[in-house]
């Protein structure tokens, strides 16, 4: 095995000392049965694992990071496992990404504080991916992310069901009697069939393509399912893989360049993937200090195919793109169509174009070639602008209905999700086909934490009638297992007075997305004086993280980070706690 002893390494301020100070660093590490001989110098890599029992889709990544730490003994270094927080997308209230920020503080924190030289980061619920990469970036220290993987496809009646997407699906059947209460009892358990993530293309599996797209995952990890034995050698691979990369200084900071988050935004087009991923994309380019605005996701894709034919925007899900060849194929296909970025360096220590070499697509329906794509190009992520919208608002077209792309209809406006949901489902609800639902309140500042609410599910009395879409306008976001004509993230929000604070029922909506405009058709002088009347809400919170929270997110366009957080802090090694 290599010589890995090395007593310049950032963890030998700690094991390495003299006297006292490194007597207590050692002599408490050896309560878990280590010998003198692992502080010799090795690269002592931390394993930051999310695995919670709260959060169901990594509660098997303790499973995964032993697997991790066989590569790193392998490899020559001292793997040391810790828990972060988990944020978990199914359960936690008021919505999990009020809680991503606090995720990355947590895991800069840990890793700063603590003696380690490199770190393997183990997420897989949708904020857990992002909140590694923010929190580890800001560390800069080398990195690799392990996702835990997709559950397996869930099947229910010989049919393929996807996670989340299934769910809005079920409930607009039990609305029309299409199913009944128990037979939804029954599919639930047929859509969660095994660990893992949500194997549709929603945000964890976005954002799992979107780090092995940056080049913070190792090829093909993305796709593996959660229990194929495969995800074990990944993440053992990982294991031996970043004690190379401490030797190499190959650190985050060298990986995560302009390109890299192109490529990304561009990878996220080609699978269909969540239009949460341009908000986590954008926070984590504030990390970095990577110059990444929305235009730059509207025009980056508009020449990308979406290459992959996966639920919510398709037919498959994650367990077949796995076996039609998983990313390194999606990559392979843009690459040799010049859509991507060949040069960026990844964790391999390898650019995109030699990790992609050889890549096979097996098969062309759940991968499509390029040539003949699942989706024309400009069918992706659109960035709108206009009155309503000023700083930005987005939509996925593939998810959209093509009619109602272009649209003008009266708005019905909401002031919460739940002032909607309560009337949803009156059979007098004065709402057509043509009405725009506008819900505001919910974005980032509003909710507060800007939950996935906007693709509320169609008034019954429509559903009832075989409308199947209707143009739903928001400042929150949607699950990136959710589908529908949903103008997602609007900024400013109308909680710090964004223009959506000043629709009135009634007024016409124009959404045109292939000119990329959302308007309100209302005369600016009246609109200033709706703005005269309009009051702030009243602040809600006195203390506490959420008061932290309201003070300081940013709004969606600039990807809902805490300002103080923007930017890197470092790995200086603090002073000594003795
Ligand atoms: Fe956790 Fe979908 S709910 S990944
Ligand atoms: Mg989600």
């Amino acid at each position: 095995m290599t010589d890995r002893r090395n007593t310049n390494r950032r963890s030998q301020a700690w094991f390495g000392a003299q006297g006292r100070s490194g007597m207590l660093y050692r002599s408490w590490m050896r309560n878990q049965g280590f010998g003198h001989e692992v502080f010799d110098g090795r690269p002592v890599i931390g394993i930051a694992t999310s695995a919670s029992e709260l959060a169901p889709c990594n509660a098997h990544l303790t499973r995964v990071a032993e697997a991790v730490k066989r590569g790193v003994w392998q490899a020559g270094g001292l793997p040391l496992q810790f828990p972060t927080m988990a944020t978990g997308e199914t359960l936690m209230r008021p919505t999990a990404m009020l809680y991503r920020n606090l995720m990355a503080m947590e895991v800069e924190e840990l890793i700063r504080a603590n003696p380690l030289d490199g770190v393997v980061l183990l997420s897989g619920c949708d904020k857990t991916t992002p909140a590694m990469l923010m929190g580890a970036a800001s560390v800069d220290l080398p990195a690799v992310m392990v996702t835990g993987g997709p559950m397996l496809n869930g099947k229910y009646r010989g049919q393929d069901v996807g996670s989340g997407t299934h769910v809005w699906k079920f409930e607009e059947d039990l609305k029309t009697g299409r199913m009944t209460e128990e037979e939804c009892f029954f599919a639930e358990g047929c859509m969660a069939r095994s660990g893992g993530h949500c194997m549709t293309m929603g945000t964890a599996a976005t954002m799992a393509c979107v780090a092995e797209a940056l080049g913070m995952q190792l090829p093909g990890s993305a796709a593996w399912p959660a229990v194929d034995s495969r995800r074990m050698e990944t993440a053992q691979a990982a294991g031996r893989r970043v004690v190379d990369m401490v030797e190499e200084d190959l650190r985050p900071s060298r990986i995560l360049t302009r390109e890299a988050f192109e490529n990304a935004v561009r990878v996220n087009a080609a699978i269909g993937g969540s239009t949460n991923a341009v908000i986590h994309l954008t926070a984590l380019a504030g990390r970095v200090g990577v110059e990444l605005d929305l235009d730059d996701f509207d025009r980056l894709v508009r020449e990308v195919p979406t290459l992959v034919n996966l639920m919510p925007s398709g037919t498959y899900l994650m367990e077949d793109f796995c076996y039609a060849g998983g990313l390194p194929a999606v990559m392979a296909e843009l690459l040799g169509g010049g859509l991507l970025h060949g040069g960026p360096v990844t964790v391999t220590g390898r650019t995109v174009a030699q990790n992609t070499e050889g890549a096979e697509r097996f098969g062309t329906d759940v991968i499509t070639p390029l040539d003949t794509p699942f989706q024309p190009a400009g069918t992706g992520i659109a960035v709108l602008r206009g009155n309503l919208c000023p700083d930005g608002a987005v939509l996925k077209q593939s998810a959209a209905s093509p009619h109602l792309l272009t649209h003008r209809g009266p708005a019905r406006v909401f002031d919460s999700p739940e002032a909607y949901h309560a009337v949803a489902d009156d059979p007098d609800l004065d709402v057509d086909e043509n009405t725009v639902i506008v819900i505001r309140n919910a974005g980032p500042k509003g909710y507060p934490g800007m939950p996935e609410v906007s693709n509320v599910p169609l008034p019954a009395k429509l559903l009832k009638a075989g409308v199947t879409d209707m143009v739903r306008v928001c400042d929150g976001r949607m699950s990136g297992t959710g589908y529908g004509t949903v103008v997602l993230h609007v900024a400013p929000e109308a909680a710090v007075g964004g223009p959506l604070a000043l629709v009135r029922d009634g007024d016409p909506v124009v959404l045109d997305v292939p000119a990329r405009t959302l308007r309100l058709d209302v005369d600016d002088a009246e609109l200033a004086r709706r703005r005269q009347e309009w009051t702030p809400p009243a602040e809600r919170y006195a203390g506490g993280y959420t008061w932290l929270y309201t003070q300081h997110v940013e709004q969606a366009d600039r990807g809902a980070d805490f300002g103080f957080l923007r930017g890197g802090r470092g790995h200086e090694v603090p002073r000594d706690s003795h």
